[in-house]
């Protein structure tokens, strides 16, 4: 059974679709069918970060009714991948704000991509904050990535998040990021266990040297033997073991 993974942060810029893009290539790699939704559609990345081309469609135009989210999905990278970029051109985000759409049609979608495709994992980036496209993500994951840097702001949102979470049926772990040199592991992951309940299931450093890849190449793709590669393989293996994973 295919199982669905959410990616959120409430703030923006916490290295979310850095992650999530990061894990598909590392999952599909293994051999597993990945899909991936940017549901992102205010500031979709993940076709800049897969290098997409324009392709025949998108996640606003399947909402609008002009594709199936099927022939929106495009191979990407790796044999296995299969990714449905948010947005194509600004002309869509205008008309998606004027007109709205059936939010039924974004669980229906990831099913649909799910049977499609054969997938053993649908992974769903996601908007900062609780727009729609995101609670309608959130609501259909079977487990949430909640991250947030090592920051009071960060946090106190981070509240707000697992207040939502602990209202659906869904695992949640978390994920540190961009922490800086020195940060004490064992003291973050307690606050995790004990203040969030949740597991701990990454902590990402800063990396100067993810920053320097400016968007225009996937990480594990650009530099897979460096030891953050080990960090993501961490979060997978703590995906995995759905059993040791707390239930909101
Ligand atoms: N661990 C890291 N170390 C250094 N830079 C990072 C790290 N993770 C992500 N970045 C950089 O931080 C920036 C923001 O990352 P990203 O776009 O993944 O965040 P996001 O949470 O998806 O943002 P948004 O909320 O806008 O969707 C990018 O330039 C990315 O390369
Ligand atoms: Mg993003």
């Amino acid at each position: 059974m295919a199982s669905t993974i959410v990616v959120h942060s409430h703030r923006g810029g916490t290295g979310k679709s850095t992650v999530l893009a990061n894990l598909a290539l590392l999952l599909a790699a293994e051999g597993r069918r990945v899909g991936v939704v940017d549901t992102d559609i205010q500031s979709p990345t993940l076709d800049l970060l897969f290098r997409l081309p324009p392709g025949d469609g998108s996640l606003t135009d399947y909402l609008l009714g002009r594709c199936e989210i099927e022939a929106a999905a495009q191979r990407a990278g790796v044999p296995g991948l299969y990714v449905v970029p948010g947005r194509t051109g600004i002309a869509g985000l205008r008309e998606i704000m004027a007109t709205g759409y059936d939010v039924g049609l974004l669980p229906e979608g990831f099913d649909r991509l799910v049977e499609h495709f054969a997938l053993d994992v649908l992974l769903l980036d996601t908007h900062s904050g609780l727009g729609n496209e995101t609670v309608a993500a959130m609501a259909s994951a079977d487990t949430l990535v909640i991250m947030a840097r090592a920051d009071r702001i960060d946090l106190c949102g981070m509240e707000e998040t697992l207040s939502l979470a602990g209202r659906l049926a869904c695992r949640r772990v978390l994920v540190m990021s961009m922490a800086p040199e020195g940060t004490d592991r064992e003291r973050v992951r307690r606050l995790a266990e004990e203040v969030y309940r949740a597991p701990l299931a990454g902590l990402l450093p800063y990396a100067p040297e993810m920053a320097a890849l400016y968007g225009e190449r996937i990480f594990a793709e650009a530099r897979p033997d460096h030891p953050l590669i080990d960090e993501f393989r961490t979060i997978i293996s703590a995906l995995d073991a759905r059993d040791e994973v707390s239930r909101a």
